[in-house]
């Protein structure tokens, strides 16, 4: 079994080649200009895992300048070129799978197996984008004179600012990075400072992939000094991020001072709906990966279960009992489903969502309260007689809170589905062929799984409607978001 220490870890991790504590600017491993560091702790300790810079104003200048620089150089490089360097990193990153993994149980807390299938996923986009590269195809355009010939061209968009978050510390990054690196953007990318070690140790894995200096910088530490600076240069041509809804507004607002483009995956309010003819198995298979993947903390999570009257109570009791299984522990403890929740701030809003669902009446089926392993760790909770004034109805819990809903017919269940200003994704579980293409047409999300509850991948569009977000990351439409559409006519081509 593996070692639980924080120390130990760290101290196997650093021989790895992998475990960089500085942020990266212009292919240089560089500390805070003023010498100010910040802790990265372990979720499930407490512990101090290590100091990194806290990096500001000055540090993300020089981070633009460097991307800035490496553009004119990595753009003109061919498709093939840069298609070569991100297969190879690909590569680097699945022949690192295990530290990574071990890396992002160490600074985000989820269990290790759980941290190896984020690798892979992560790496995945770093593998398709590196495909992709060679398929930026421009169009020819049939002229409306015949002396002339229109064409329109795709070129990178310029220095990216990628801002992400900590609950995936690499996916979110390789989704980003990748489609920008392999259009021929550079970034600079400002990782969550609670799990920036992942992010450096990806940053590393670019430069040993033959990745030129500049092409990827990370600075991290004052998130908001990071923020305006990406936001004030007419240099960063463009922003995306993946985070809260508060957050993406801002980004978006300060954004239109240089007017960037903006790409942003924000809060979601997924409705998970059980209709009476599902399923039994496969609604509470699916229903308790969507809720409980990454200890409830994810944008896609499903927030709200609502499920059919008549199929209500034996779906609430096998639901119950299934979620009676999941071990709460330490990553790095063998057999563990949900590891710790990132910090205090995050255990407090799962603790004043359950009091206020149940002031207003719902029932805790199951947990409800701190588990007994003390730190961050929260039992894994069912709440039934949920309703839509609740709020863990009303907002994302981002926590192991599952409140379950009753509802009548179809068109109640889209009703209470869409009375949200979210729309990230959405389940459905039933075994009605028509009904499935019905509620999915008319839900208002950006994502629809139909008796399935773990949807992403590389290959499909990710990314919200209504307030969930702009732009799609992953899969031909993420390219989109980094390129530029450039028209041009050649005129008097009747001259000899
Ligand atoms: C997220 O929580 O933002 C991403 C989840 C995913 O990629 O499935």
């Amino acid at each position: 079994m593996m070692s639980t220490n924080t120390q130990d870890i760290a101290a196997r991790l650093s021989n790895s080649g992998i475990f960089r504590t500085q942020g990266l600017i212009g292919g240089k491993w560089t500390d805070a200009y003023d010498g100010n560091t910040i802790k990265v702790q372990n979720p499930a300790t407490g512990d101090v895992i290590v100091n990194v810079p806290c990096m500001g104003k000055r540090e993300t200048s020089d981070a633009i300048s460097s991307a800035y620089n490496a553009f004119s150089s990595w753009s003109k490089l061919t498709a093939n070129e840069r298609s070569r360097c991100l297969r190879k990193w690909y590569d680097l990153l699945i022949a690192n799978k295990e530290e990574l993994g071990q890396l992002i149980t160490l600074e985000q807390g989820k269990p290790l197996k759980e941290a190896m299938g984020e690798v892979i996923y992560g790496a995945s986009f770093i593998e398709f984008y590196a495909e992709e590269a060679k398929r930026v195809y421009g169009d020819i355009i049939p002229a409306p004179s015949a002396d002339r010939r229109l064409f329109v061209l795709k070129q990178p968009v310029g220095v990216v600012g990628a801002i992400t978050p900590w609950n995936f510390p690499l996916a979110m990054i390789t989704r980003k990075v990748g489609p920008a690196l392999a259009c021929g953007c550079t970034v600079v990318i400002k990782p969550s400072e609670f799990t920036p070690l992942t992010a450096l140790a990806a940053a590393e894995l670019s430069l040993q992939a033959g990745i030129p200096p500049g092409v990827v910088n990370v600075v991290m530490g004052n998130a908001p000094d990071i923020g305006d600076t990406l936001l004030e240069s007419p240099k960063v041509r463009k922003i995306t991020f993946t985070g809260s809804t508060a957050v993406g507004k801002k980004l978006m607002a300060g954004s239109a001072a240089t007017v960037k483009k903006v790409s942003l995956e924000l809060g979601g309010n997924a409705p998970c709906i059980v209709f009476d003819d599902a399923d039994l198995d496969v609604a509470v298979k699916g229903s308790l990966a969507a809720k409980f993947r990454n200890s409830g903390q994810t944008c896609v999570c499903a927030n709200r279960i609502i499920v059919q009257q008549g199929i209500y109570e034996k779906f609430a009791n096998a639901f119950a009992n299934a979620v009676q299984n999941l071990k709460v522990g330490d990553g790095f403890t063998e057999s563990v489903a949900l590891g710790p929740l990132i910090n205090e701030a995050a255990v407090q809003k799962v603790e004043s969502f359950v009091q206020d669902a149940v002031s207003k009446g719902a029932k805790v089926m199951l947990g409800g309260k701190r588990h007994s392993l003390g730190m961050t760790f929260y039992e894994p909770t069912v709440i039934s007689d949920a309703n839509s004034e609740m709020l863990v109805s009303r907002e994302e819990v981002f926590g192991p809170v599952a409140p379950l809903m009753r509802f009548k017919t179809e068109d109640e269940a889209i009703q209470i589905a869409n009375d949200t200003n979210a729309g990230l994704a959405a389940y459905i579980f039933t075994t009605n062929v028509q009904r499935s293409w019905r509620v999915s047409e008319a839900l208002e999300y950006g994502l629809v799984g139909v008796n399935e509850g773990l949807i992403s991948t590389e290959v499909a569009p990710f990314g919200g409607f209504k307030q969930s977000g702009l732009g799609r990351e992953g899969s031909k439409y993420g390219l989109d978001e980094y390129l530029e559409i450039k028209y041009v006519c050649l005129g008097n081509m009747d001259r000899a």
